[in-house]
Formats: structure tokens, sequence, C-alpha cells
């Protein structure tokens, strides 16, 4: 095949930022993606129903003139039932982080069941709760681990609808097929890269992230999942712009920038795998189904010539920065 054309493709969790960055980022996801899930982990968190009327309008600003819905989200705290009812027109969902697991997360939860007045009144006022699932364990067990935490909430809270974010275990994918109120976010990376990429030989910053990416056999039920279009799994590409100044040092920042990538990325790797035709359905119909939203119509159309990533976009080194991809983006209509 020479061409390929999605529609409405949506990334349903992405990283923005604010200031400086925002106008860098933004607009790359915006020209591409007819809507993302925009994480709220800005310091300040965004937390309150004003911060978030803030940052919505930032995001908009950011990406005027492109057919791009921002899906907004709140960073999960011990809301009152009157936050929730005035939040909830405003967004899709409340992402949860324990404290401490991610970037910025240091106001996370610390004990996450001592939330559960929160998530009953989230089940009652039907918004989404999205999770960063990791524990505070050995690296490698922290997603498997918190397995357990999601299997409480689902078990406890069955009308709850729980978004599995970045998910990179075996076991995360099990748990898909278990509960009926679990679904997931994937991203590209996870379903190409395992620990080997990451620190295997020279450590590759630009490959750092939480959750870590883990064994083959973990990446292999992943990309057999998204391959299939799995009915309960979405393209969340996770993508998260550090300055190249906080990556290529000591004590680097977690976070793997694809944005501008991920597409022809995608392409490339369900080709490879003889699935085309399913791309469409990962990369938009499902999340469409699953959270009921109706982005922007837009046509994308991928062609099959070399895209050459480059070094930087603004300060920010992108995830294989300088090497070559055989798909590109032709154009975008809206
Ligand atoms: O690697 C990550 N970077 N994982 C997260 O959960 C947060 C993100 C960020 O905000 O940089
Ligand atoms: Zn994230």
């Amino acid at each position: 095949m020479t061409e390929l054309v999605l529609t409405s493709p949506l990334d349903m969790h992405l990283h923005v930022r604010q200031d400086a960055m925002l106008d860098v980022v933004a607009p790359l996801s915006a020209q591409h993606f007819a809507g993302a899930v925009i994480m709220p982990n800005l310091v300040p968190a965004v937390d309150t129903v004003e911060r978030l009327h803030w940052y919505t309008g930032e995001v908009r600003r950011a990406t005027a003139g492109h057919a791009f819905d921002p899906f907004m989200t709140l960073f999960f705290r011990d809301y009152t039932r009157e936050e929730l009812v005035a939040a909830k027109p405003h967004i899709i969902g409340i992402k949860l982080y324990p404290a401490g697991a991610t970037t910025n997360s240091d106001n996370g939860v610390q004990e996450i069941m001592s939330m559960a007045h929160v998530f009953a009144m989230m089940e009652e006022l039907e918004i989404p709760l999205l999770v960063h699932g990791e524990t505070h364990g050995f690296v490698m067990d922290r997603e498997e681990e918190f397995c357990e935490v999601y299997r409480a909430l689902a078990t406890r809270f069955p009308r709850l609808r729980i978004t599995m974010e970045h998910i990179t275990t075996r076991a995360a994918v099990q748990l898909l097929d278990e509960f009926p109120n679990l679904r997931a976010t994937v991203t590209p990376h996870h379903l190409i890269i395992t620990l080997d990429d990451v620190a295997g030989g020279l450590l590759n910053p630009h490959l750092f992230c939480k959750p870590i990416a883990k064994r083959p056999e973990d990446r292999d039920a992943l990309l057999q999942a998204a391959l299939a279009a799995h009915p309960k799994l979405m393209m969340g590409s996770d993508s998260a712009p550090h300055p190249v100044s906080k990556k290529e040092c000591p004590g680097c920042a977690a976070g793997v920038f694809t944005a501008p990538i991920i597409l022809p990325m995608l392409a490339e790797l369900f080709e490879r795998h003889n699935v085309l035709h399913n791309l469409q359905a990962f990369v938009s119909d499902r999340a469409q189904q699953l959270y009921g939203v109706t982005p922007p119509r837009t046509t994308v159309r991928l062609v099959r010539e070399e895209m050459t990533i480059p070094e930087r976009y603004g300060d920010v080194v992108p995830m294989w920065a300088g090497r070559t991809l055989p798909w590109r983006v032709a154009s975008v209509t809206a």
C-alpha cells in the first residue's frame, strides 16, 4: 500500500505543558490529531475549576486554527460533590496519580482507598477515572503490583469507568478481559521498545519514561492487543516533552516525546504486521466508542514516503531523532 487515510485520529493521553513549551508542542499534536486527552500535571496542578478554565483557554489558544478538541482532565484530589458537579461538563475524566509516582505528582494520592467517597461520587456522576497505575515497589514490578488496586476499584465501583493509563505489562492486558469497567490506553513506544532499548546498551534518556518499558513478553502482549484493535484498548501517546537540558543530564526527567511521529510510527508498525486495516480503530474508533466522544471530522492522508525525524522541536528531542520512517503525513483536511 502506498497511501493510508485515517479519520479523526485521537490521542487519548497527552502532555502539552504550559507557556513556551505549550506553544511548541500543542500545535504538533493538533496538526495531526482531531482531539486529545490533556493531562493535568502542571505546577501547580490543574485541580480547581478555575484553573481548568484557564488551562482550557491556553490549550485552545495554542491550537487555534486546527480542527482539534482538547478533552480536559482534572488532577485527582479530595473533591467535594459541588466541585465535581461544576467540573463535569468541562472534563472527560479525572486523572489519579499515586503520590510521587512520576513527574509533578508529589501532591497525588497517598492512600488510594481512603478516597472511596470521591470514587463513589464520580461513579454516581458518571465521571471517568483515569489512573497512573504504579505502586512504589521495585521499578519493574510497579504496574503488576498495582493490578490489585485496579481489581479492588473495578469490583467496588462497578459502574465507575476506569482507564488504566499507558499500560506496559501482560498482566494489565489480561485485566481488560476480566472487568467490564476497565479500559486502557497504550503508547506507541511501549508497543515497540523494551527495557533493553532504554538501558541495555548505552543509556538512552529519550526513551526513559514512567512506567518504564518492560520485558519482551510484556511488549508482545501489548502489541498483540493493539494490532488486533482490542475493543477496550486506545492509543494514548503519553507524549511527554522535557527540555533537552532536563533529559541529557544526571537525574533525567521521565517522558518520551513522540507527538509529531506517532502516526508515521504506527503506520510502519501496523503495516509490518499486515494489519493496517486495524489502525483506524486503534487511533480513533475505540476511543469514540469507549468515551462516547465525537471529535471534529478530519481526514489525515499518510503516504509511503520517507520522513526523517528532526533532531529537535524547539529544545525538545523527539524519540528516534535523526532516524527515517517509511511513512509521512501528507495532508490533513477538516
Ligand atoms: O514518563 C512520564 N512522563 N510518565 C508520566 O506519567 C508523566 C510524564 C510527564 O509528565 O513527564
Ligand atoms: Zn502521562
